[in-house]
């Protein structure tokens, strides 16, 4: 029997580690010795942000949670290490499995290979060159520890040769968030705010902002919300409001005409609304994704992008943090002129048997 952990700590990582754990299950039915751990770290810890995900998407209690909370980078960097640490002490594991940039992917990756368990990175390879974000650390820190990286892209496959990874070492599998959207697109559920607001299909805007760069600072959060109601010609703007984001927005007390703001929906919800919105305006890198996935115009409000198919693929396009570049943006989605994307290949909603078939093997 081999024991492999998987780790999960904030938002983004649990609808990547749901279909790897289905898959884990399967091949268990079928006589495989590999039997996995859930560590969460406790990096995200309520509702809205983790129990929500865990309840639609099916995934079991974690095995262990390290309960690290909030804090700074470096404060929840040294709990994650310490409290996984503890974890592989008491027992080693024979892989530790890390998905996406967030800090506990970066914590325990480092934690594991300094106790020789090695580590596999589940969208390993990703750039964006932008050194002010702490993803773009956490990506390159994470993929200078991994042995085995599982990847979502041509991209990041052409990112790991040239910082020398070897063939042997990249496995071009698919994306597991997009398993979980393509396994769920028939169970979305309609938010309590569609009839709050009275949206209709195509005829609204929705919105996600969490970005440091972007929500920190007062008046450029104020700048970059005027500039969307603006752009938006009247028609409803959506916002799922971030914990991060609402500690600033109470402050300014922005109440404007057409902007409807809501906690953190679940994952079902938050997808029901994006399926049916007329675009998206968001700093996230996932939201970009699943816009690909479901044709849904995407504008991104930030200056680079890790996820490069999405917008040479896909329906996203780069705007920058500049509000006052949206407007040639909006004029071309109210043309009618979006371009119709495509599916990046490989985005077919079998990545984790993949990564559990290579396991096999590897493990
Ligand atoms: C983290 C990830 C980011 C990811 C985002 C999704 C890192 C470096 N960043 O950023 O990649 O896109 O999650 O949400 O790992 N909070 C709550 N409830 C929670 C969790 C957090 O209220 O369950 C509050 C915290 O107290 C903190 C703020 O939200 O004030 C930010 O949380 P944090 O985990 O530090 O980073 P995120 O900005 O969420």
């Amino acid at each position: 029997m081999k024991i492999i952990d998987l780790i999960a700590g904030a938002r983004p990582n649990f609808m990547k580690i749901a279909p790897i754990i289905d898959a884990f299950k399967k091949a268990r039915n079928s006589g495989s010795q590999l039997r996995y751990r859930l560590i969460h770290t406790g990096q995200h810890y309520d509702r809205n942000m983790s129990g929500s995900f865990f309840e639609q998407l099916g995934i079991p209690d974690p095995d262990i949670n390290l309960e690290v909370g909030s804090g700074t980078q470096a404060e929840q960097t040294a709990g994650i290490m310490l409290g996984y640490e503890r974890v592989l002490l008491a027992q080693k594991s024979d892989l530790c499995i890390v998905v996406g940039d967030v800090t506990s992917t970066m914590a325990c990756a480092i934690t594991a290979q300094k106790l020789h368990v090695p580590v596999a990175h589940v969208e390993g390879g990703i750039r964006s060159g932008d050194w002010t974000m702490p993803e773009e650390i956490n990506r390159m820190a994470t993929d200078a520890v991994t042995n085995w990286f599982f990847t979502t892209s041509e991209f990041a496959n052409e990112n790991l040769r040239n910082s020398g990874v070897s063939n042997e070492r990249i496995f071009f599998v698919g994306n597991t968030m997009i398993d979980t959207l393509l396994k769920n697109l028939t169970r979305l559920k309609k938010p309590p705010v569609w009839d709050q607001v009275a949206l209709k299909e195509k005829n609204y805007f929705v919105v996600t902002l969490h970005r440091p760069n972007n929500v920190d600072e007062e008046e450029n959060l104020k700048h970059l919300l005027e500039a969307i109601i603006q752009g938006a010609r009247e028609l409803p703007v959506v916002f799922p409001v971030h914990p991060r984001t609402a500690k600033n927005l109470e402050k300014m007390g922005i109440s404007q005409n057409g902007l409807y703001t809501t906690e953190p929906l679940s994952y079902l919800e938050f997808n029901y609304l994006v399926q049916k919105a007329l675009a998206v305006i968001t700093d996230s890198g996932g939201i970009t994704e699943e816009t690909t996935v479901m044709g849904v115009p995407c504008i991104t409000l930030r200056d680079t992008t890790e996820r490069s198919e999405t917008v040479t693929i896909g329906t996203n396009e780069l705007v920058g943090t500049n509000p006052d570049k949206l407007k040639p943006f909006l004029d071309r989605l109210f043309a009618g002129k979006w371009k119709k994307g495509a599916l990046p290949p490989l985005w077919d909603g079998k990545a984790a048997k993949r990564i559990v078939d290579h396991l096999e093997r590897l493990v």
